[in-house]
This record gives structure tokens, sequence and C-alpha cells, in this order.
């Protein structure tokens, strides 16, 4: 489309010009060799500090990357350029990893959803992401694993891209139990669609300004409300709710993530039932006037793995205070995390 500018947008092209003679001075310097760019790049890296990502795997390398420098992935993978791919996360807590095959369950079945075809079956990603583990050498952290459809060119359609992509990060981190109750605000940024909210795929943008909202109004996250006003999920967590008759509810998940912490909870949570201390768990449709009346509210989450919520719109959640009902919830989790069945937790031998 040509001649198409309104007054408006050739006033800021002038604009954009006059600040392109004034930095005439400015020379963007063109690298000579590989070699130089490749010094430039471990300069970031080589200041001593510790490296907070020891390992990378990509299938356009074919291999297992242990110099940060060098963990890249191409411009022209239609994940950069359009946002085609999914992802996932699972936890590393001392030396095993934490829910792997729920992970990756969810993680096929939003590649699935997307119509991107792994290059590998189940078991060579599944394996992949233990030799990468084990070649980190982290026992502590996150590892976040993509699948895209692939690099080829910079159009809409990935017909064009002959093999889809697989990368996958370690991310050494500090994997703790939380005590303290946060604040969190309604958001006001409209919430996903269900196929994409449903879906992890790598479009976050509404996620990142729900958070950003809540962060400029002093809150450590938000809650997204559907349209028919029923509680649905935080930005990258879900929300557990406890009742005064000390029901344990979370929405259903039709129309959000299919959280597995979220599903791991609602495995686990029972126990306080037979304990007598809850008496009831299940999923329901939570309207925010019972949401807000709650007792106890919680984010659940993989790196939380439990966060309880003492604030809500600047009013207090049942008084205000991190519940006992949260903090027992929050124990089944971390025991489970730490020493739960082996069908849960995977043991990472360390080469
Ligand atoms: C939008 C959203 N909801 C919920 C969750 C919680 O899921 P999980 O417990 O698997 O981390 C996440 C994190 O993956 C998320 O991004």
């Amino acid at each position: 489309m040509e001649n198409c500018n309104s007054p408006s947008d050739q006033k800021s092209d002038a604009v954009t010009g006059a600040e392109v003679e004034r930095d005439t001075e400015f020379r963007v310097h063109v690298f000579s060799s590989s070699s130089e760019l490749v010094e430039k790049l471990h300069e970031k890296w080589d200041s001593g500090k510790e490296k907070p990502y020891p390992a990378m795997y990509s299938s356009v390398f074919g291999g297992i990357i242990l110099d940060p420098a060098m963990m890249v992935i191409p411009i022209d993978d239609h994940m950069v350029h359009r946002g085609h791919g999914v992802f996932d996360t699972s936890i590393i807590l001392n030396g095993y990893l934490y829910e792997l095959d729920a992970h990756l369950d969810r993680f096929l079945r939003s590649a699935a959803k997307a119509k991107i075809s792994s290059p590998f079956p189940r078991s060579t990603l599944r394996s992949i992401l233990v030799q990468l583990t084990a070649a980190s050498r982290c026992t502590e952290g996150t590892l976040r694993f993509w699948l895209t459809s692939g690099p080829g060119n910079f159009l809409l359609s990935p017909s064009g891209c002959p093999t889809s992509a697989f990368y996958a990060v370690v991310i050494k981190d500090k994997i703790y139990q939380h005590r303290e109750g946060v604040k969190v605000i309604t958001s006001t940024i409209p919430m996903k669609s269900p196929l994409f909210a449903t879906t992890k795929n790598v479009n976050y943008l509404p996620n990142v300004l729900s958070v950003m909202e809540a962060e400029e109004k002093g809150a450590f996250a938000s809650i997204w409300v559907d349209e028919e006003g029923y509680i649905a999920e935080g930005p990258n967590v879900n929300v557990a709710f406890i009742t005064h008759d000390k029901e344990l509810i979370l929405p259903f998940f039709d129309k959000i993530l299919s959280g597995c912490t979220a599903k791991r909870l609602l495995e686990l949570a029972p126990k306080l039932v037979e304990q007598g201390r809850l008496k009831d768990v299940r999923t329901a449709n939570v309207t925010v006037e019972e949401a807000k009346g709650s007792a106890e509210m919680m984010y659940v989450g993989s790196t939380l793995p439990l966060l309880p919520i003492v604030m809500w719109d600047e009013k207090p959640i049942g008084d205000g205070l991190v519940g006992e009902l949260t903090m027992a919830l929050s124990d089944l989790l971390w025991d489970d995390m730490v020493a739960g069945p082996k069908t849960h937790r995977l043991l990472v031998t360390y080469a």
C-alpha cells in the first residue's frame, strides 16, 4: 500500500527523519568475521559470574550446548516471528525432575493443537531432556522446552519449514516453599479464548501485560475472570480457594491451562479430607463473589508450587493472614516434590 499515510503519520515520519539526521554520528559496527562475533558474545558471559544457563539442547544444532554464548535459535524459526511454538516447564529439585511425564504429555497435547509435529517420538524427547539435565549438572532449577514449526522463511504459513525444531534449556534457580502471602488484582487485560488458553503456546502477550498491570498497581500478579464472570487463572499459575465450609475448590480446566501442579494438588489434597481437616476437594465454576468471600486463597504452579494470597483488589481474603489449610496443602506438594513416589519424580544420573 502506497501513499496511505495520514497527516499524523507524515508528521511522525518527519520526526524520525530529523532523528536520523541528528544520528549520523552513530555508526553501526559490522562484524568482519564470525570469530570476532563469537569473541564479542563471550565478553558478555565471561565476566566470572556464575552462568545461569548451564546447558541447552537444540535439534537445529543436533546436540547439547554448554557454552551460553552459543545458546541461540535461528531468527527465521516461525516461533520467533510468528509465535508458532509451544512450550512447557518442569522443576529440577535435589537432582530429580518433578512431574516430567505430566509436563511432556501436556507439551505434546499443546503441539497437536498448534499443528506442530515433533521431530522425535515422545521417548526420544524425554531422553534428550534427561540427558540435558544430566549434562547441565544442575540439581535445582527449571527445565524449559519448546517445540516449534522450525526455521525456513519469514512467511506466515509454515509449509516452507522443512523440519520442526525442539529446544530445551536448563536454568539454575532456587526452588523453595513460599510462606508469605501476596496481594493480587483483577486483571483488566482480556484473557485468551479457550483454544489458546488451553494450549501452552508462546503467545504470552496477554499474560505479560497482565502481570505488568499488577506490578504497576503494587500487586504480585493478577486474576483473570472469564466472560461469564467465573474465576479463570493467574498469568502463569492456577488459582485455588478454601471456603468457610473447608472445601478446596479449583476452577474447571476447560477454558484455562490444565496446570500439572493443580492436577497433582487435586490428587494429594484428599489426604487432608481423610485427616478431617478438609471437608471436600472439587473443581467447579467459582463466581467472583464466592471467590472474594473465600476463607483462604492461593496460586498453584510449578515454580511456586503454592503461594498464599492474602489480599485481592485491596480487600483481605478471610482474615488477611496466610491460612493454615493453605500451608497444609503447600506441605503436601512440597513433600511430594522432595520425597514423593517414583512415578512423579525422576532421578537424574549426573555424568
Ligand atoms: C497460563 C498458565 N496457567 C497455569 C499454569 C500452571 O501450570 P503448571 O502447574 O503446570 O506450572 C501455567 C504455567 O505453566 C500457565 O502458564
